[in-house]
């Protein structure tokens, strides 16, 4: 339902329709054509020679961070580069023990499964993964009632690629099974650069620096949001500018979208102006946030709030989140007395 809803926002992380039929092109197979994430990428190298010198299935992966940021893309790379075949599925599909039991018993050797929105499973179904993922192995119950045994069944050495939006969702027991585990982090100007030239020259886009330059400042370190920026920059381009994406045609395009010069969108600006003007400046709970807005508060966690303390716009406290002396500024509001002693 979130991401329905803000799949209509431009500079929502969530995918929309649109960005899972252009994801085919542009979306990046091997590792060496993964921009950014140096640190994680190193790791997974390594880790992955590791397994296959060894001829072992790869370790347990957790890959989380914010929507848009590539832990799909990952996964599948990971699968891609061990030379395997992957499996799909995700949290909140699996609704009993038996869905996630028929998928675990015929993976085969080494194969990745990819668990996506990890942080959604049922916890008697999480239960099942814990000898799976531990012993590769699953306890079958045979028979009802008090004639009923336990049955373990073997699997194959599989490697369990999770993916969440929510690591703070994930359990503890959950979590420790994970050899390998990764924060993706929003991108540095630089690679969204690179990710935007490459998506360019797959699309066969016009455009020049100038106009890359300004979809990477907006499309908050997101290259979800970066492709898709440059799909609609593109289409101003060839309906008002002879086809090509300049700066002035980016500028002028995402201006038109509601699109501030770092990203932020009317939510955004509702949700700061909501927390200085009504809250003077909090701390304030998300849960009433949301109320104010009338906005899931999933949504505010999970896509609003990530990028605005990236920026410093927001902080979170123990109390509740507040706006930073940057967001006064940043919305030409004067900051006021109290807050001064705050920052
Ligand atoms: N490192 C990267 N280099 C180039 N393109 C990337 C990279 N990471 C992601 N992308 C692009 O961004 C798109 C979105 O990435 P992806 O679907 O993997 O995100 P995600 O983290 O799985 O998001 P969600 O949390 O919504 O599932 C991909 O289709 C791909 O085109
Ligand atoms: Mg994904």
């Amino acid at each position: 339902m979130i991401e329905d809803r803000l799949g209509q926002r431009i500079v929502s992380g969530a995918a929309a329709e649109e960005d899972l039929r252009m994801d085919a092109n542009v979306r990046p197979q091997r590792l060496s054509e993964y921009i950014g994430q140096k640190r994680v990428k190193e790791n997974i190298a390594i880790a992955i020679e590791a397994a296959r010198s060894r001829g072992d299935a790869l370790d347990h992966v957790l890959l989380y961070g914010p929507p848009g940021l590539g832990k799909t893309t990952l996964a599948q790379i990971i699968a891609n580069e061990l030379n395997v075949t992957i499996k799909t599925s995700a949290g909140p599909l699996l609704e009993r023990k038996g869905d996630l039991t028929a998928i675990l018993t015929s993976l085969e050797s080494k194969e990745v499964f990819f668990l996506d929105e990890i942080h959604r499973l049922q916890p008697a179904v999480e239960e099942v993964l814990y000898p799976a993922m531990e012993d590769f192995r699953v306890d079958l119950i045979i028979g009802q009632g008090p004639g009923a045994r336990i049955h373990p069944f073997p699997l194959s050495r599989f490697t369990l690629i999770g993916a969440t939006t929510r690591a703070g969702l994930i359990t503890a027991p959950l979590r420790s099974r994970f050899g390998i585990v990764h924060r993706l982090e929003f991108y540095d100007p630089e690679d969204l650069l690179i990710i935007i030239h490459r998506s360019a020259k797959i699309l066969n886009i016009a455009m020049d620096e100038g106009g890359a330059e300004e979809i990477a400042k907006r499309c908050r370190g997101t290259p979800r949001i970066a492709n898709r920026l440059l799909r609609r920059a593109r289409d101003f381009a060839e309906v008002r500018a002879a086809g090509r994406i300049t700066r002035a045609v980016a500028q002028e395009s995402l201006a038109m979208l509601g699109v501030d010069e770092n990203g932020l969108d009317e939510v955004d600006r509702n949700l700061m102006l909501a927390l200085i003007e009504k809250y003077g400046g909090g701390p304030v709970g998300v849960g009433t946030l949301a109320a104010a807005l009338s906005e899931e508060e999933d949504a505010i966690e999970e896509m609003y709030e990530p990028y605005l303390m990236q920026i410093g716009l927001i902080d979170r406290t123990p109390r509740g989140r507040v706006a930073t002396a940057r967001a006064y500024e940043y919305f030409g509001k004067e900051l006021p007395k109290r807050q001064t002693r705050l920052f």
